[in-house]
């Protein structure tokens, strides 16, 4: 089946692309659109052509599969540079998204219409890479440097209507699309046509503008090298001739194509798209999800209500009492307020948040919701009742879910009628922004319950990764061992700052040590000490010794580090040489980077169990795991990804 087709509207050329599932500049696609630009430029009728797609959008962008090869010709520059050349104006009708490969072949075309809903953008960065194909040299002509900087340097797109004050497009338009590109292509031929994008003027901000820039994207950068090197290409294009610029740009791309990091982003993007369908579930259908209960307001239930009412769904929250009801509104009340102070949500969007939110401590309210997820107290005990009272009061059909860091949900199904309707839902905190969802089930799990379980992390706009049970499940028990190793390393006498400043080096927002003193060092100690009251065998650990004598991190003035009153900046301290005594050894020779590698390396290593366990089930979800709910940087791959290129 051919990927375009060409009609006619008159005098007006259609060309349709119809390559799914995203259009994607595949080769058959570029060699297609190389051929139509020649058969319409013969083409005596035509005085215009519209370009326009079919299915879900516009060209997504280069076929991101075909990075790993070599390149083949016809190449997408030139293709560009041909779709501009062509005789006849071209019109890119966008709808959907108009990405990478796929803008620049927008910008190939005298115009760019789009649909209001539809957005543009030039997202390589988050690929390794930079634009491949004018993307850096055409925007900065249409749009001026500072927009193309920010459009390029973030990967971000932007919205029609955003995209049209910032000059990246021509018009947007309302109703039918092609009906609209048809019209506004025939009402362009009776004016003097704009210069093709390669022949407009830019003009070079100066010197003083490149260095903020410079400091800026590095800034946000963290590490990723993609983001300077786009800002180095658009510098170009300001202070350059075109083919220079051009030249100049293409060679970056191909530098950059065959990274590490590129290669890192390329796994973590097609990890992502294929994380909501893993091949097991089949086709097992989800149950429709209309209302959903909350059990506990807390911190975490708090977090998991501003999620589903981000997705629009309405919740009943479940509270032990009328005071507990009215602290969990006040907790979702303080999240909502930071989205208004953000920018994120308007005051209207706010209320309604709230408005969708009905709070009781009346189980008779859930006689009807399709799901309840529980995040009251981490105790078996309370876990249990919870679940009973559940089971008499739900449809016998609905949905049962724990968000259990620690437990065994076996233990917390057990006497659930239905056990198939029954899984683990483990969000991350803060649970309306972190993108992890780790999906646990026990063996009873129904195939429909579980595929609901992805189908509400896709409703969420999260990342659902499914796990077996152990403790702590994927992630949590990769951080014990990750914890543990850095401990092991200040027992043979690496100095702690080494150790945290080795891992900020490598790309995390924090180091282990920082992280714990600020989330407080009393949840481990106090799940060790009920292991331990358990009689489970569980060594002494030199965060017991820390929290023994009283230093439970920040909140305490001290945990790992000493804080001055009113200040987070973590500073080493000789309180904690006192107290760790004998336990530490001195000045162990290692670099920052020997440090970070074998730490990453203990993680991968939990990760390959976890995989001989069957907890997970392929490298890659280990990867989004860390990525999306510890903060490891994405541009690394995760450390599984690292291992196998490490052999
Ligand atoms: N190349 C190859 N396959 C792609 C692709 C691409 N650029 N973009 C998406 N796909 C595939 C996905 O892997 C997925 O495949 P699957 O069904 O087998 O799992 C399928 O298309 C559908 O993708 P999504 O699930 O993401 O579909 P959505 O409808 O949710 O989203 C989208 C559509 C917004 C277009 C999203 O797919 C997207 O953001 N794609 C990436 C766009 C991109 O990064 N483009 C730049 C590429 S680099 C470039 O163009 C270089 C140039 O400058 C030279
Ligand atoms: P929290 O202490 O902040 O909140 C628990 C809430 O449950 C409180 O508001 C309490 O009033 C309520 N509650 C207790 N018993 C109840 C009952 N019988 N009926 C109704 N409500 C009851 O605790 P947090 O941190 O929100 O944790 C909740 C669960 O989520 C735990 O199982 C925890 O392990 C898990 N979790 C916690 C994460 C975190 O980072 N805090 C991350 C992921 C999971």
């Amino acid at each position: 089946m051919s990927v375009t087709t060409i009609s006619k509207q008159g005098d007006i050329a259609v060309v349709t692309v119809d390559n799914p599932p995203v259009n994607a500049l595949g080769r058959d696609l570029r060699q297609a659109l190389w051929d139509a630009v020649a058969t319409l430029d013969a083409d005596p009728e035509v005085r215009a052509v519209v370009l326009i797609c079919a299915g879900r959008t516009f060209i997504a962008g280069a076929d991101v599969r075909e990075f790993g090869k070599p390149p083949e010709p016809p190449h997408l520059p030139d293709l560009v540079d041909r779709i501009e050349g062509a005789q006849k104006p071209w019109v890119a009708a966008i709808h959907g998204s108009a990405l990478g490969g796929g803008f620049e072949v927008a910008l190939g075309c005298r115009f760019r219409v789009a649909l209001e809903s539809a957005s543009v953008g030039l997202p390589e960065v988050s690929l390794g890479i930079i634009p491949g194909a004018s993307g850096t040299v055409r925007t900065p002509r249409v749009a001026g440097v500072a927009a193309a900087v920010e459009l390029v340097t973030s990967g971000r797109p932007v919205r029609a209507k955003k995209a049209l004050e910032m000059g990246l497009i021509d018009d947007v338009i309302a109703g039918d699309l092609l009906a609209g590109a048809v019209e506004f292509a025939r009402a362009s031929l009776g004016e003097p046509l704009p210069l093709p994008v390669s022949q407009r003027p830019v003009a070079d901000p100066g010197d003083d503008f490149w260095t903020a820039q410079e400091a800026a994207v590095g800034k946000a950068a963290k590490g990723a090298a993609a983001p300077l090197r786009a800002l180095a290409s658009v510098r170009k294009a300001a202070t350059a001739p075109f083919a220079e610029a051009m030249a100049y740009e293409r060679q970056t791309f191909l530098d950059l194509r065959g990274t590490d990091q590129a290669a890192a982003l390329r796994a973590v993007f097609f990890a992502e798209r294929g994380a909501p369908r893993p091949a097991h579930l089949g086709d097992a259908k989800a149950a429709a999800l209309k209302s959903v209960a909350v059990i506990g307001g807390g911190t975490m239930g708090a977090g998991i209500i501003a999620a589903l009412r981000d997705a629009g769904l309405p919740v009943t929250l479940i509270e032990r009492d009328d005071e507990a009801v009215a602290r969990g509104l006040a907790n979702l009340r303080k999240i909502v307020d930071g989205g208004v102070k953000r920018g994120k949500l308007t005051e209207a969007q706010a209320e309604a948040r709230m408005q969708g939110v009905t709070g009781t401590t009346d189980y008779a309210a859930l006689a009807d919701v399709d799901m309840v997820i529980e995040a009251v107290f981490e105790e078996i005990g309370v876990k249990r009742e919870v679940f009973a009272a559940l089971d008499r009061h739900c449809r016998a059909d609905a949905i049962l879910a724990t968000n259990t860091s620690y437990l065994d949900p076996r233990d917390i199904a057990e006497g659930v009628s239905n056990p198939g309707r029954f899984i683990g839902l483990h969000f991350f905190s803060p649970a309306n922004v972190m993108k992890l969802l780790e999906i646990v089930p026990v063996p009873e799990t129904s195939a429909q319950t579980l595929a609901t379980g992805f189908a509400l992390a896709k409703t969420l706009g999260k990342i659902p990764v499914q796990a077996g049970i152990c403790e702590g499940f994927i992630g949590n028990r990769i951080l014990k061992r990750y914890r543990a190793a850095a401990e092991d390393l200040v027992r043979k006498g690496v100095a702690i700052a080494d150790v945290d400043a080795a891992m900020r080096g490598f790309g995390m927002a924090m180091g282990p040590f920082e992280a714990q003193d600020l989330g407080g060092l009393d949840i481990a100690w106090l799940q060790r000490e009920g292991a331990r009251a358990a009689g489970q065998d569980v060594p002494e650990t030199l965060g017991d010794v820390l929290v023994t004598a009283g230093r439970k991190g920040q909140k305490t003035g001290g945990g790992w580090y000493d804080y001055a009153e009113g200040d987070r900046k973590p500073r080493p301290s000789a309180t904690v040489t006192g107290l760790l005594g004998e336990r530490i050894g001195t000045g162990a020779a290692m670099s920052l980077e020997e440090i970070a590698d074998h730490l990453v390396a203990q993680m991968a290593a939990e990760g390959q169990a976890i995989l001989d366990e069957g907890i997970a089930h392929q490298p890659s979800d280990i990867d989004l795991v860390e990525i999306h709910g510890y903060g490891f940087p994405r541009w690394r791959g995760g450390p599984m990804f690292i291992a196998s290129r490490k052999g």
